[in-house]
């Protein structure tokens, strides 16, 4: 038997600390869940502050170290408290879920099939750039602005030396989605080169940075509307190679892979995990 570590241990986070951003609720909590599962302590922070501390609870009631904390990510000051009350409580921090982020809606295209008369860009509405690219591009900024200042200081406060940053990009990274709206395909193209960026730069202290680009998957995004509207689904499902939307469940082994030691060689990579929707258009557009 060698000296190099079994696979499976690789991906234990026990003793390690995580916190994770818009967390109460899909995605999100998704991750919190299976940071939990695999050993880590985790901090829930969202906006929601309810949604926030009921899911801390129930997960602390099923016997996971688990606390919660409100923090708008478009504002430094909220992340950069949330992220000292994580030090202060847990010692340290070692990975970083930057994943809070919403479909502010106007899309070009409706689910109805038809143009989608103020999702044109010549009408657009500035104030739901402003606050689209707020939440989905410079909140990510704000996290992995804080994630980088507290692990830089993770060795010196006698814990592990850096740590892992995990992105929540998207398809949109990629291809155009007519039925989302316009500044989430900017704001998402801006996340994926900044992730890139500081993978670069922070290579050099051992903080690894990657994203994780999920295609449809069933949350309460754009309020939830999927959930609430099974013909919607069902036209969701049929856009889809593989057949289907995704359950977060799924999300939950990728996104192990890259906060744990099982990753340690991956930084820089925008990991697709879509049902395939990269490999080809989503084309209504002959009106
Ligand atoms: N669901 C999908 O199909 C899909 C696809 C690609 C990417 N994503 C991305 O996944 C991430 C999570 O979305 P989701 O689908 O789980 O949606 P969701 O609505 O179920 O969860 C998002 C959470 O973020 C919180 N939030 C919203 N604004 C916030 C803010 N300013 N500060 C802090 N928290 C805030 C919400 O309260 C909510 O709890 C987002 O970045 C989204 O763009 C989702």
């Amino acid at each position: 038997m060698s000296d190099d570590p079994r696979t499976l241990d690789q991906f234990d986070v026990s003793g390690r600390s995580a916190l994770v951003t818009g967390a109460a609720s899909g995605i999100g909590l998704a991750y919190a869940e299976v940071m939990a599962e695999a050993g880590a302590k985790v901090t829930i922070t969202d906006i929601d502050a309810e949604g926030a501390a009921r899911e801390a609870d129930r997960l602390v009631h099923e016997g996971f170290e688990v606390r919660w904390d409100t923090c708008d990510v478009s504002d430094i000051e909220q992340v950069a408290r949330a992220f000292d009350h994580h030090v202060a409580a847990y010692g340290g921090c070692d990975i970083v879920f930057a994943n809070a982020g919403l479909d502010v809606g106007d899309s070009f295209w409706s689910p109805e099939d038809k143009r989608n008369p103020s999702g044109q860009i010549d009408v657009y509405s500035t104030d739901k750039w402003d606050k689209s690219i707020g939440i989905n591009l410079t909140g990510v900024f704000h996290t992995v602005r804080e994630a980088a200042r507290v692990m830089k200081a993770n060795e010196a406060n006698g814990g592990r030396r850096g740590g892992s940053i995990v992105i929540t990009s998207s398809n949109a990274a990629e291809v155009n989605e007519a039925i989302v709206g316009v500044p989430y395909m900017a704001a998402k193209a801006g996340v994926k080169h900044f992730m890139r960026h500081a993978a670069y730069e922070l290579a050099a202290y051992g903080i690894r940075v990657n994203a994780i680009a999920p295609g449809p998957f069933v949350t309460n995004i754009g309020d939830g509307w999927v959930k609430k509207n099974p013909r919607a689904k069902e036209a969701w499902d049929r856009l889809v190679p593989v057949g289907r939307m995704a359950e977060t469940y799924q999300i939950k082994p990728l996104a192990l892979l890259l906060a744990s030691d099982a990753g340690s060689y991956m930084t820089g990579s925008h990991v697709m995990i879509d049902g395939g929707m990269q490999l080809g258009s989503v084309k209504p557009l002959n009106d």
